[in-house]
């Protein structure tokens, strides 16, 4: 992971180099260290305020070039609106939205964490510099040509002028961590799927290792022993071989049960004989993201040694049309002894989703389940790209769940389950078929399928995340399209809930 920006913590009293940002309230406040920074540009701000109507309002910003008695190039005012008000996600979207309003061209920029009320506490100001991070990724590693107002600097070094820098930078730490997991995923998630195919994909899950994550990968042979048939089906007509990954952290007490998660890592998801249209099918590179997301975690669980023990595991195929590939109607056998009657191959995340379950509940005897898939296209029609939609058989996990995508901005919305659903899905031929056969309540039948995989005693919920992976609204921290989503959702349900 190259670094696009080097954050680093000092004192308010260190002059600011290149890009000097603040912020104020609605009321155009400045802290005392800022004021003392500003100096006799404090005037040329409340002019410029006036003049742009600029009224701090939270997310606002007001810039000046060149401001008067300063040694900086640019002024950034950032509003905070009511600061009495803001709550940890806001900060880390402060940090974000200062980010944004740097020149591209900026190398230097040096941002006060500091409030009217005072310097904001180090694990606040810690908490902006995550918002840092997170804003400043880009994903152009493919890019050789760039217009001239357009080219970033090599590296940009960000300093947070906070008042207790050395307790900043260590409450910094583990927030580092969880955001170079989001940003790892982000990666993954925008790779093409020439580069990113199901073998490569698992040699990237290596670098775990240096981190103590205990990394196996299923080969072909070891799956077809296992049963994995459902997963397998997916994958038989892809040039590229399937991989399933288990990855393990075991930060927690010795010999005590797992979390787990569990990700869909379809590569790419051409629908397979059941062939989807032309139109955007580009996007289906990004069909991993849940495969990604639990990637991304893992590095964040073992890079701020989370307390917990933990697998994450993922089913990594490519659904490809070929003489050898799937078809309609074909029955198959998954690792659960269920067997499948394929109505329409382009239903593959459920299969995949399905024996890989099955595979983490028997292997590991985890103490819930929670799985994160670009399922349905249903449940983008449902809830659009604001939330992912959760399904669950255990009440306490949703709440959890739901507590932690608040704090988190990665929001998660109840959905229903139901036997009248689950019906929907009995087959003629076959224990259940891949799809409901019409396209109401898309999203639930599909949740329904994956429930036949788990246990009733084991807690599970389901993130359908097709509306949120990628392709989402640009937000102040994250400009990406593949967005990451569910890493700081996940790393924050364990710290909340499960760390001894
Ligand atoms: N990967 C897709 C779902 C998807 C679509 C995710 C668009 C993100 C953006 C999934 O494999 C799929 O094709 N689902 C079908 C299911 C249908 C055939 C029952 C869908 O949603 O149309
Ligand atoms: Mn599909
Ligand atoms: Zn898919």
């Amino acid at each position: 992971m190259p670094d696009a920006v080097k954050l680093a913590f000092g004192p308010f009293a260190a002059p600011a180099r290149g890009v000097l940002v603040v912020f104020c309230d609605d009321a155009l406040k400045f802290g005392s260290a800022t004021t003392r920074a500003l100096g006799a540009a404090a005037e040329q701000v409340a002019r410029a305020a006036k003049a742009e109507r600029f009224t701090g309002k939270n997310g606002s910003a007001l810039g000046l070039s060149a401001p008067e008695g300063l040694k900086v190039s640019r002024l950034v005012v950032i509003g905070a609106g009511k600061a009495s008000e803001l709550q940890q996600f806001d900060f880390v979207k402060l940090g974000g939205a200062a980010v944004g309003k740097l020149p591209v061209s900026a190398s230097e920029a040096t941002i006060f964490a500091e409030l009217p009320g005072g310097a904001m506490r180090a694990d606040r100001a810690a908490d902006l510099a995550q918002g840092v991070k997170l804003g400043s990724y880009a994903f152009d590693r493919y890019k050789t040509k760039r217009k001239e107002d357009e080219t970033p600097p090599a590296s940009r070094k960000v300093t947070v002028a906070a008042g207790d820098p050395a307790a900043a930078r260590s409450a910094f730490a583990a927030r580092e961590a969880v955001a170079d997991g989001a940003l790892w995923a982000r990666d993954l998630v925008n790779e093409p799927a020439n580069v990113l195919y199901p073998e490569e994909f698992a040699r990237r899950t290596g670098a775990l290792k240096k981190l103590g994550v205990a990394v196996e990968v299923l080969d072909i042979a070891r799956m077809r022993k296992l049963g994995m048939n459902a997963l397998l089906g997916v994958g038989q007509g892809s040039a590229h071989d399937s991989r399933v990954v288990a990855m393990r952290w075991n930060g927690g007490k010795k010999g005590e049960a797992p979390v787990a998660f569990i990700g869909k890592g379809v590569c790419f998801d051409t629908g397979g004989i059941s062939i989807k249209p032309a139109a955007g099918m580009e996007d289906m590179k990004g069909d991993m993201a849940g495969a990604a997301c639990v990637t991304g975690l893992m590095h964040a669980l073992a890079a701020r040694k989370a307390r917990v023990n933990a697998v994450g595991v993922i089913g990594l195929v490519e659904n490809m049309p070929d003489g050898k590939a799937q078809r309609p109607g074909d029955i198959v056998k998954s690792m659960s002894g269920q067997t499948i009657e394929i109505i329409n191959t382009d239903a593959e995340g459920r299969l995949v989703l399905g024996d890989v379950i099955w595979y983490a509940a028997q292997r590991f005897k985890p103490k819930f389940i929670v799985d994160l898939a670009t399922l349905t296209g249903a449940i983008m029609v449902a809830l659009g790209h604001e939330y992912a939609g959760m399904f669950a058989n255990n009440d306490q996990l949703a709440e959890r769940l739901t507590k932690a995508g608040q704090a988190t901005g990665e929001r998660v919305w109840r959905m229903p389950l139901g036997k009248e659903y689950d019906k929907m899905i009995d087959s003629k031929f076959a224990d259940m078929k891949n799809t409901g056969g019409s396209r109401h309540a898309g999203a639930i039948t599909a949740a329904q399928f994956i429930k036949r995989f788990v246990d009733d005693k084991t807690p599970w919920a389901h993130l359908d995340i097709a509306g949120t992976g990628f392709d989402s609204p640009q937000s102040e921290i994250n400009k990406s399209w593949g967005s990451g989503w569910g890493v700081r959702l996940l790393d924050r349900l364990v710290a909340d809930f499960y760390e001894r």
